[in-house]
C-alpha cells in the first residue's frame, strides 16, 4: 500500500461529506441501465430493453439465471412468483416453459399510472437474444451481466462457452479493458468472479457489495481477478473517499441503483465511473449535462426508430447453445456481424453447350483426354469461356 493509498483509506473514516468531494472522473461516465429502463416498463422484458436503448443508454443489465434446461436467461429473482402471474423457481423450467409465462401483466398492476396493454403477455428473455438484439441496433453497446446462481460454476462455464461461441469474448482493447470492452461480468459472489477468470481473463469483472467490510476493501485492494469496486451507492455516499481511493489503485468504481437525479449529481461528481439505474433517462441527462459522455466513435448513438420486440431474433434460442449471431470485435470497441458461410462464389460463369468440356480443363489442366477431337472441343470450349469473360 503507497503512503498516498495509506492516506486516502484513513480519509475513508473521516467526516468528509459527499459535496467537499469533487473529483473530475477518470473516464466517461456510463450509463447502465437496471434491468432495462426498468422504472417504466416491465424489468428485464424487451419492452423495458427498447425504451433504454431510446433513453441513450451505454450499458444493458442482465441478471443471469440457469433455466431447468441450462439456458441462461435475464431475470432477478429465483422464482417467477413477483414477475409473473406463475410461481416457482426459475430453475425448475425449461426455457420452453418459461416462454409462456407473462412477465408484463404484474407491472401493470404495480404500476397503475404506467399500466399499458402491451406490458401483457411480455416475454422471459434469454441472454443471448438480449446481446443480437441489441448489437444489431448498435454494435458498440455493452452488457452488464451479473450471476445470480452460479448453479454449482455452470453459469459460469455456460456464459463462457456462450461468449466464445458468439465471437464475443475478445471485444474490446486488452490494456483498457473496462472502458473499452463489450462485456463485463458482476456478482456478490466473489466466487463467480474467480472461476470465471479461471476460464478466461478477457472479460473484466465487477465485484458488488452493499458496503466495505474487509480491512482489503478499505483500503481500496481487490483481488487481481476482480477489475471493477460497486459497492451500494449508500456505502459511497457515507464515505466519499471510497472513489478515489479505488481510482489510485487502478479500479473503476461502479454503484446501484440510483433513481434520483441529485444523488446522481453528486455521484458524479464524485468521479463515479458507472452508475445502475431504473431511469435511464434522467442519468443520461446528468451525465450528458457535464459532459462526461463518450463520444459518438466512443459509443454510437443508439437508434431511436426501430421495430420494437426484436422481431427475427425474440423466440430464436431454443438452447445454450443458440441458434444466435456470431460476431467479430472492430476497431478499439465494437463488434460485427460475422458473415455467414455460404457457398463459395462461382469463379466462372455459367456456360451453355459446352461447360462440361471447359470443366474438364479446370479440372485436369488438359485437354480433354488427350485425342484431337477432345482436343478440338477443348479448344472450343476455351474459346466460350474468354468471350464469356469479356463481357
Ligand atoms: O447489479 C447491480 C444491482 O442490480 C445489484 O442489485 O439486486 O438489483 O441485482 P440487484
Ligand atoms: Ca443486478
Amino acid at each position: 500500500m503507497t503512503r498516498t493509498t495509506f492516506a486516502l483509506a484513513l480519509l475513508a473514516f473521516a467526516n468528509a461529506t459527499p459535496a467537499q468531494i469533487g473529483a473530475p472522473p477518470r473516464d466517461k461516465q456510463l450509463v447502465i441501465s437496471h434491468r432495462g429502463a426498468s422504472a417504466y416498463a416491465p424489468e428485464h422484458t424487451f419492452l423495458a430493453y427498447d425504451l433504454a436503448i431510446k433513453q441513450n443508454t451505454d450499458m444493458l443489465e442482465c441478471d443471469l439465471i440457469l433455466t431447468k434446461d441450462e439456458v441462461p436467461v435475464c431475470i432477478h429473482d429465483e422464482t417467477v412468483d413477483r414477475t409473473s402471474e406463475s410461481t416457482g423457481r426459475v430453475d425448475s423450467f425449461t426455457l420452453a416453459e418459461l416462454r409462456l409465462m407473462d412477465f408484463g401483466t404484474w407491472f401493470n398492476t404495480a404500476n397503475p399510472t404506467l399500466a399499458r396493454p402491451e406490458f401483457v403477455g411480455a416475454k422471459i428473455v434469454p441472454l443471448e437474444e438480449q446481446l443480437d438484439c441489441y448489437l444489431r441496433l448498435n454494435p458498440k453497446m455493452r452488457f452488464h451481466v451479473e450471476t445470480k446462481d452460479s448453479a454449482g460454476g455452470r453459469a459460469e462455464q455456460i456464459f463462457f462457452e456462450m461468449l466464445t461461441r458468439k465471437g464475443l469474448l475478445e471485444t474490446g482493447d486488452p490494456a483498457k479493458k473496462v472502458t473499452t470492452t463489450t462485456m463485463l461480468l458482476q456478482s456478490f459472489d466473489i466466487g463467480s468472479l474467480e472461476r470465471f477468470r479461471g476460464l478466461s481473463d478477457a472479460i473484466p469483472t465487477a465485484y458488488l457489495v452493499a458496503a466495505p467490510t474487509t480491512v482489503g476493501e478499505l483500503a481500496g485492494t481487490l483481488p487481481d481477478y476482480v477489475d471493477v469496486y460497486a459497492p451500494n451507492a449508500a456505502a459511497l455516499l457515507a464515505n466519499p473517499l471510497l472513489i478515489p481511493l479505488y481510482h489510485q489503485n487502478g479500479h473503476d468504481v461502479h454503484t446501484y441503483t440510483v433513481n434520483d437525479a441529485q444523488q446522481m449529481g453528486l455521484l458524479l461528481d464524485m468521479g463515479i465511473d458507472g452508475i445502475f439505474t431504473n431511469n435511464s433517462d434522467i442519468l443520461r441527462a446528468e451525465v450528458d449535462a457535464r459532459g462526461h459522455q463518450q463520444t459518438e466513435a466512443e459509443r454510437s448513438v443508439n437508434p431511436t426508430e426501430f421495430a420494437p420486440g426484436c422481431p427475427g431474433i425474440a423466440g430464436r434460442v431454443t438452447s445454450n447453445r443458440g441458434p444466435g449471431d456470431v460476431w467479430e470485435p472492430t476497431g478499439l470497441r465494437g463488434v460485427r456481424l460475422k458473415p455467414v458461410d455460404t457457398m463459395p462464389v462461382p469463379t466462372m460463369p455459367a456456360v451453355i453447350g459446352p461447360a462440361p468440356v471447359a470443366g474438364s480443363i479446370m479440372a485436369t489442366g488438359r485437354l480433354g483426354g488427350g485425342s484431337l477431337g477432345g482436343a478440338l472441343l477443348g479448344l472450343f470450349g476455351f474459346a466460350v469461356l474468354r468471350r464469356q469473360f469479356r463481357r
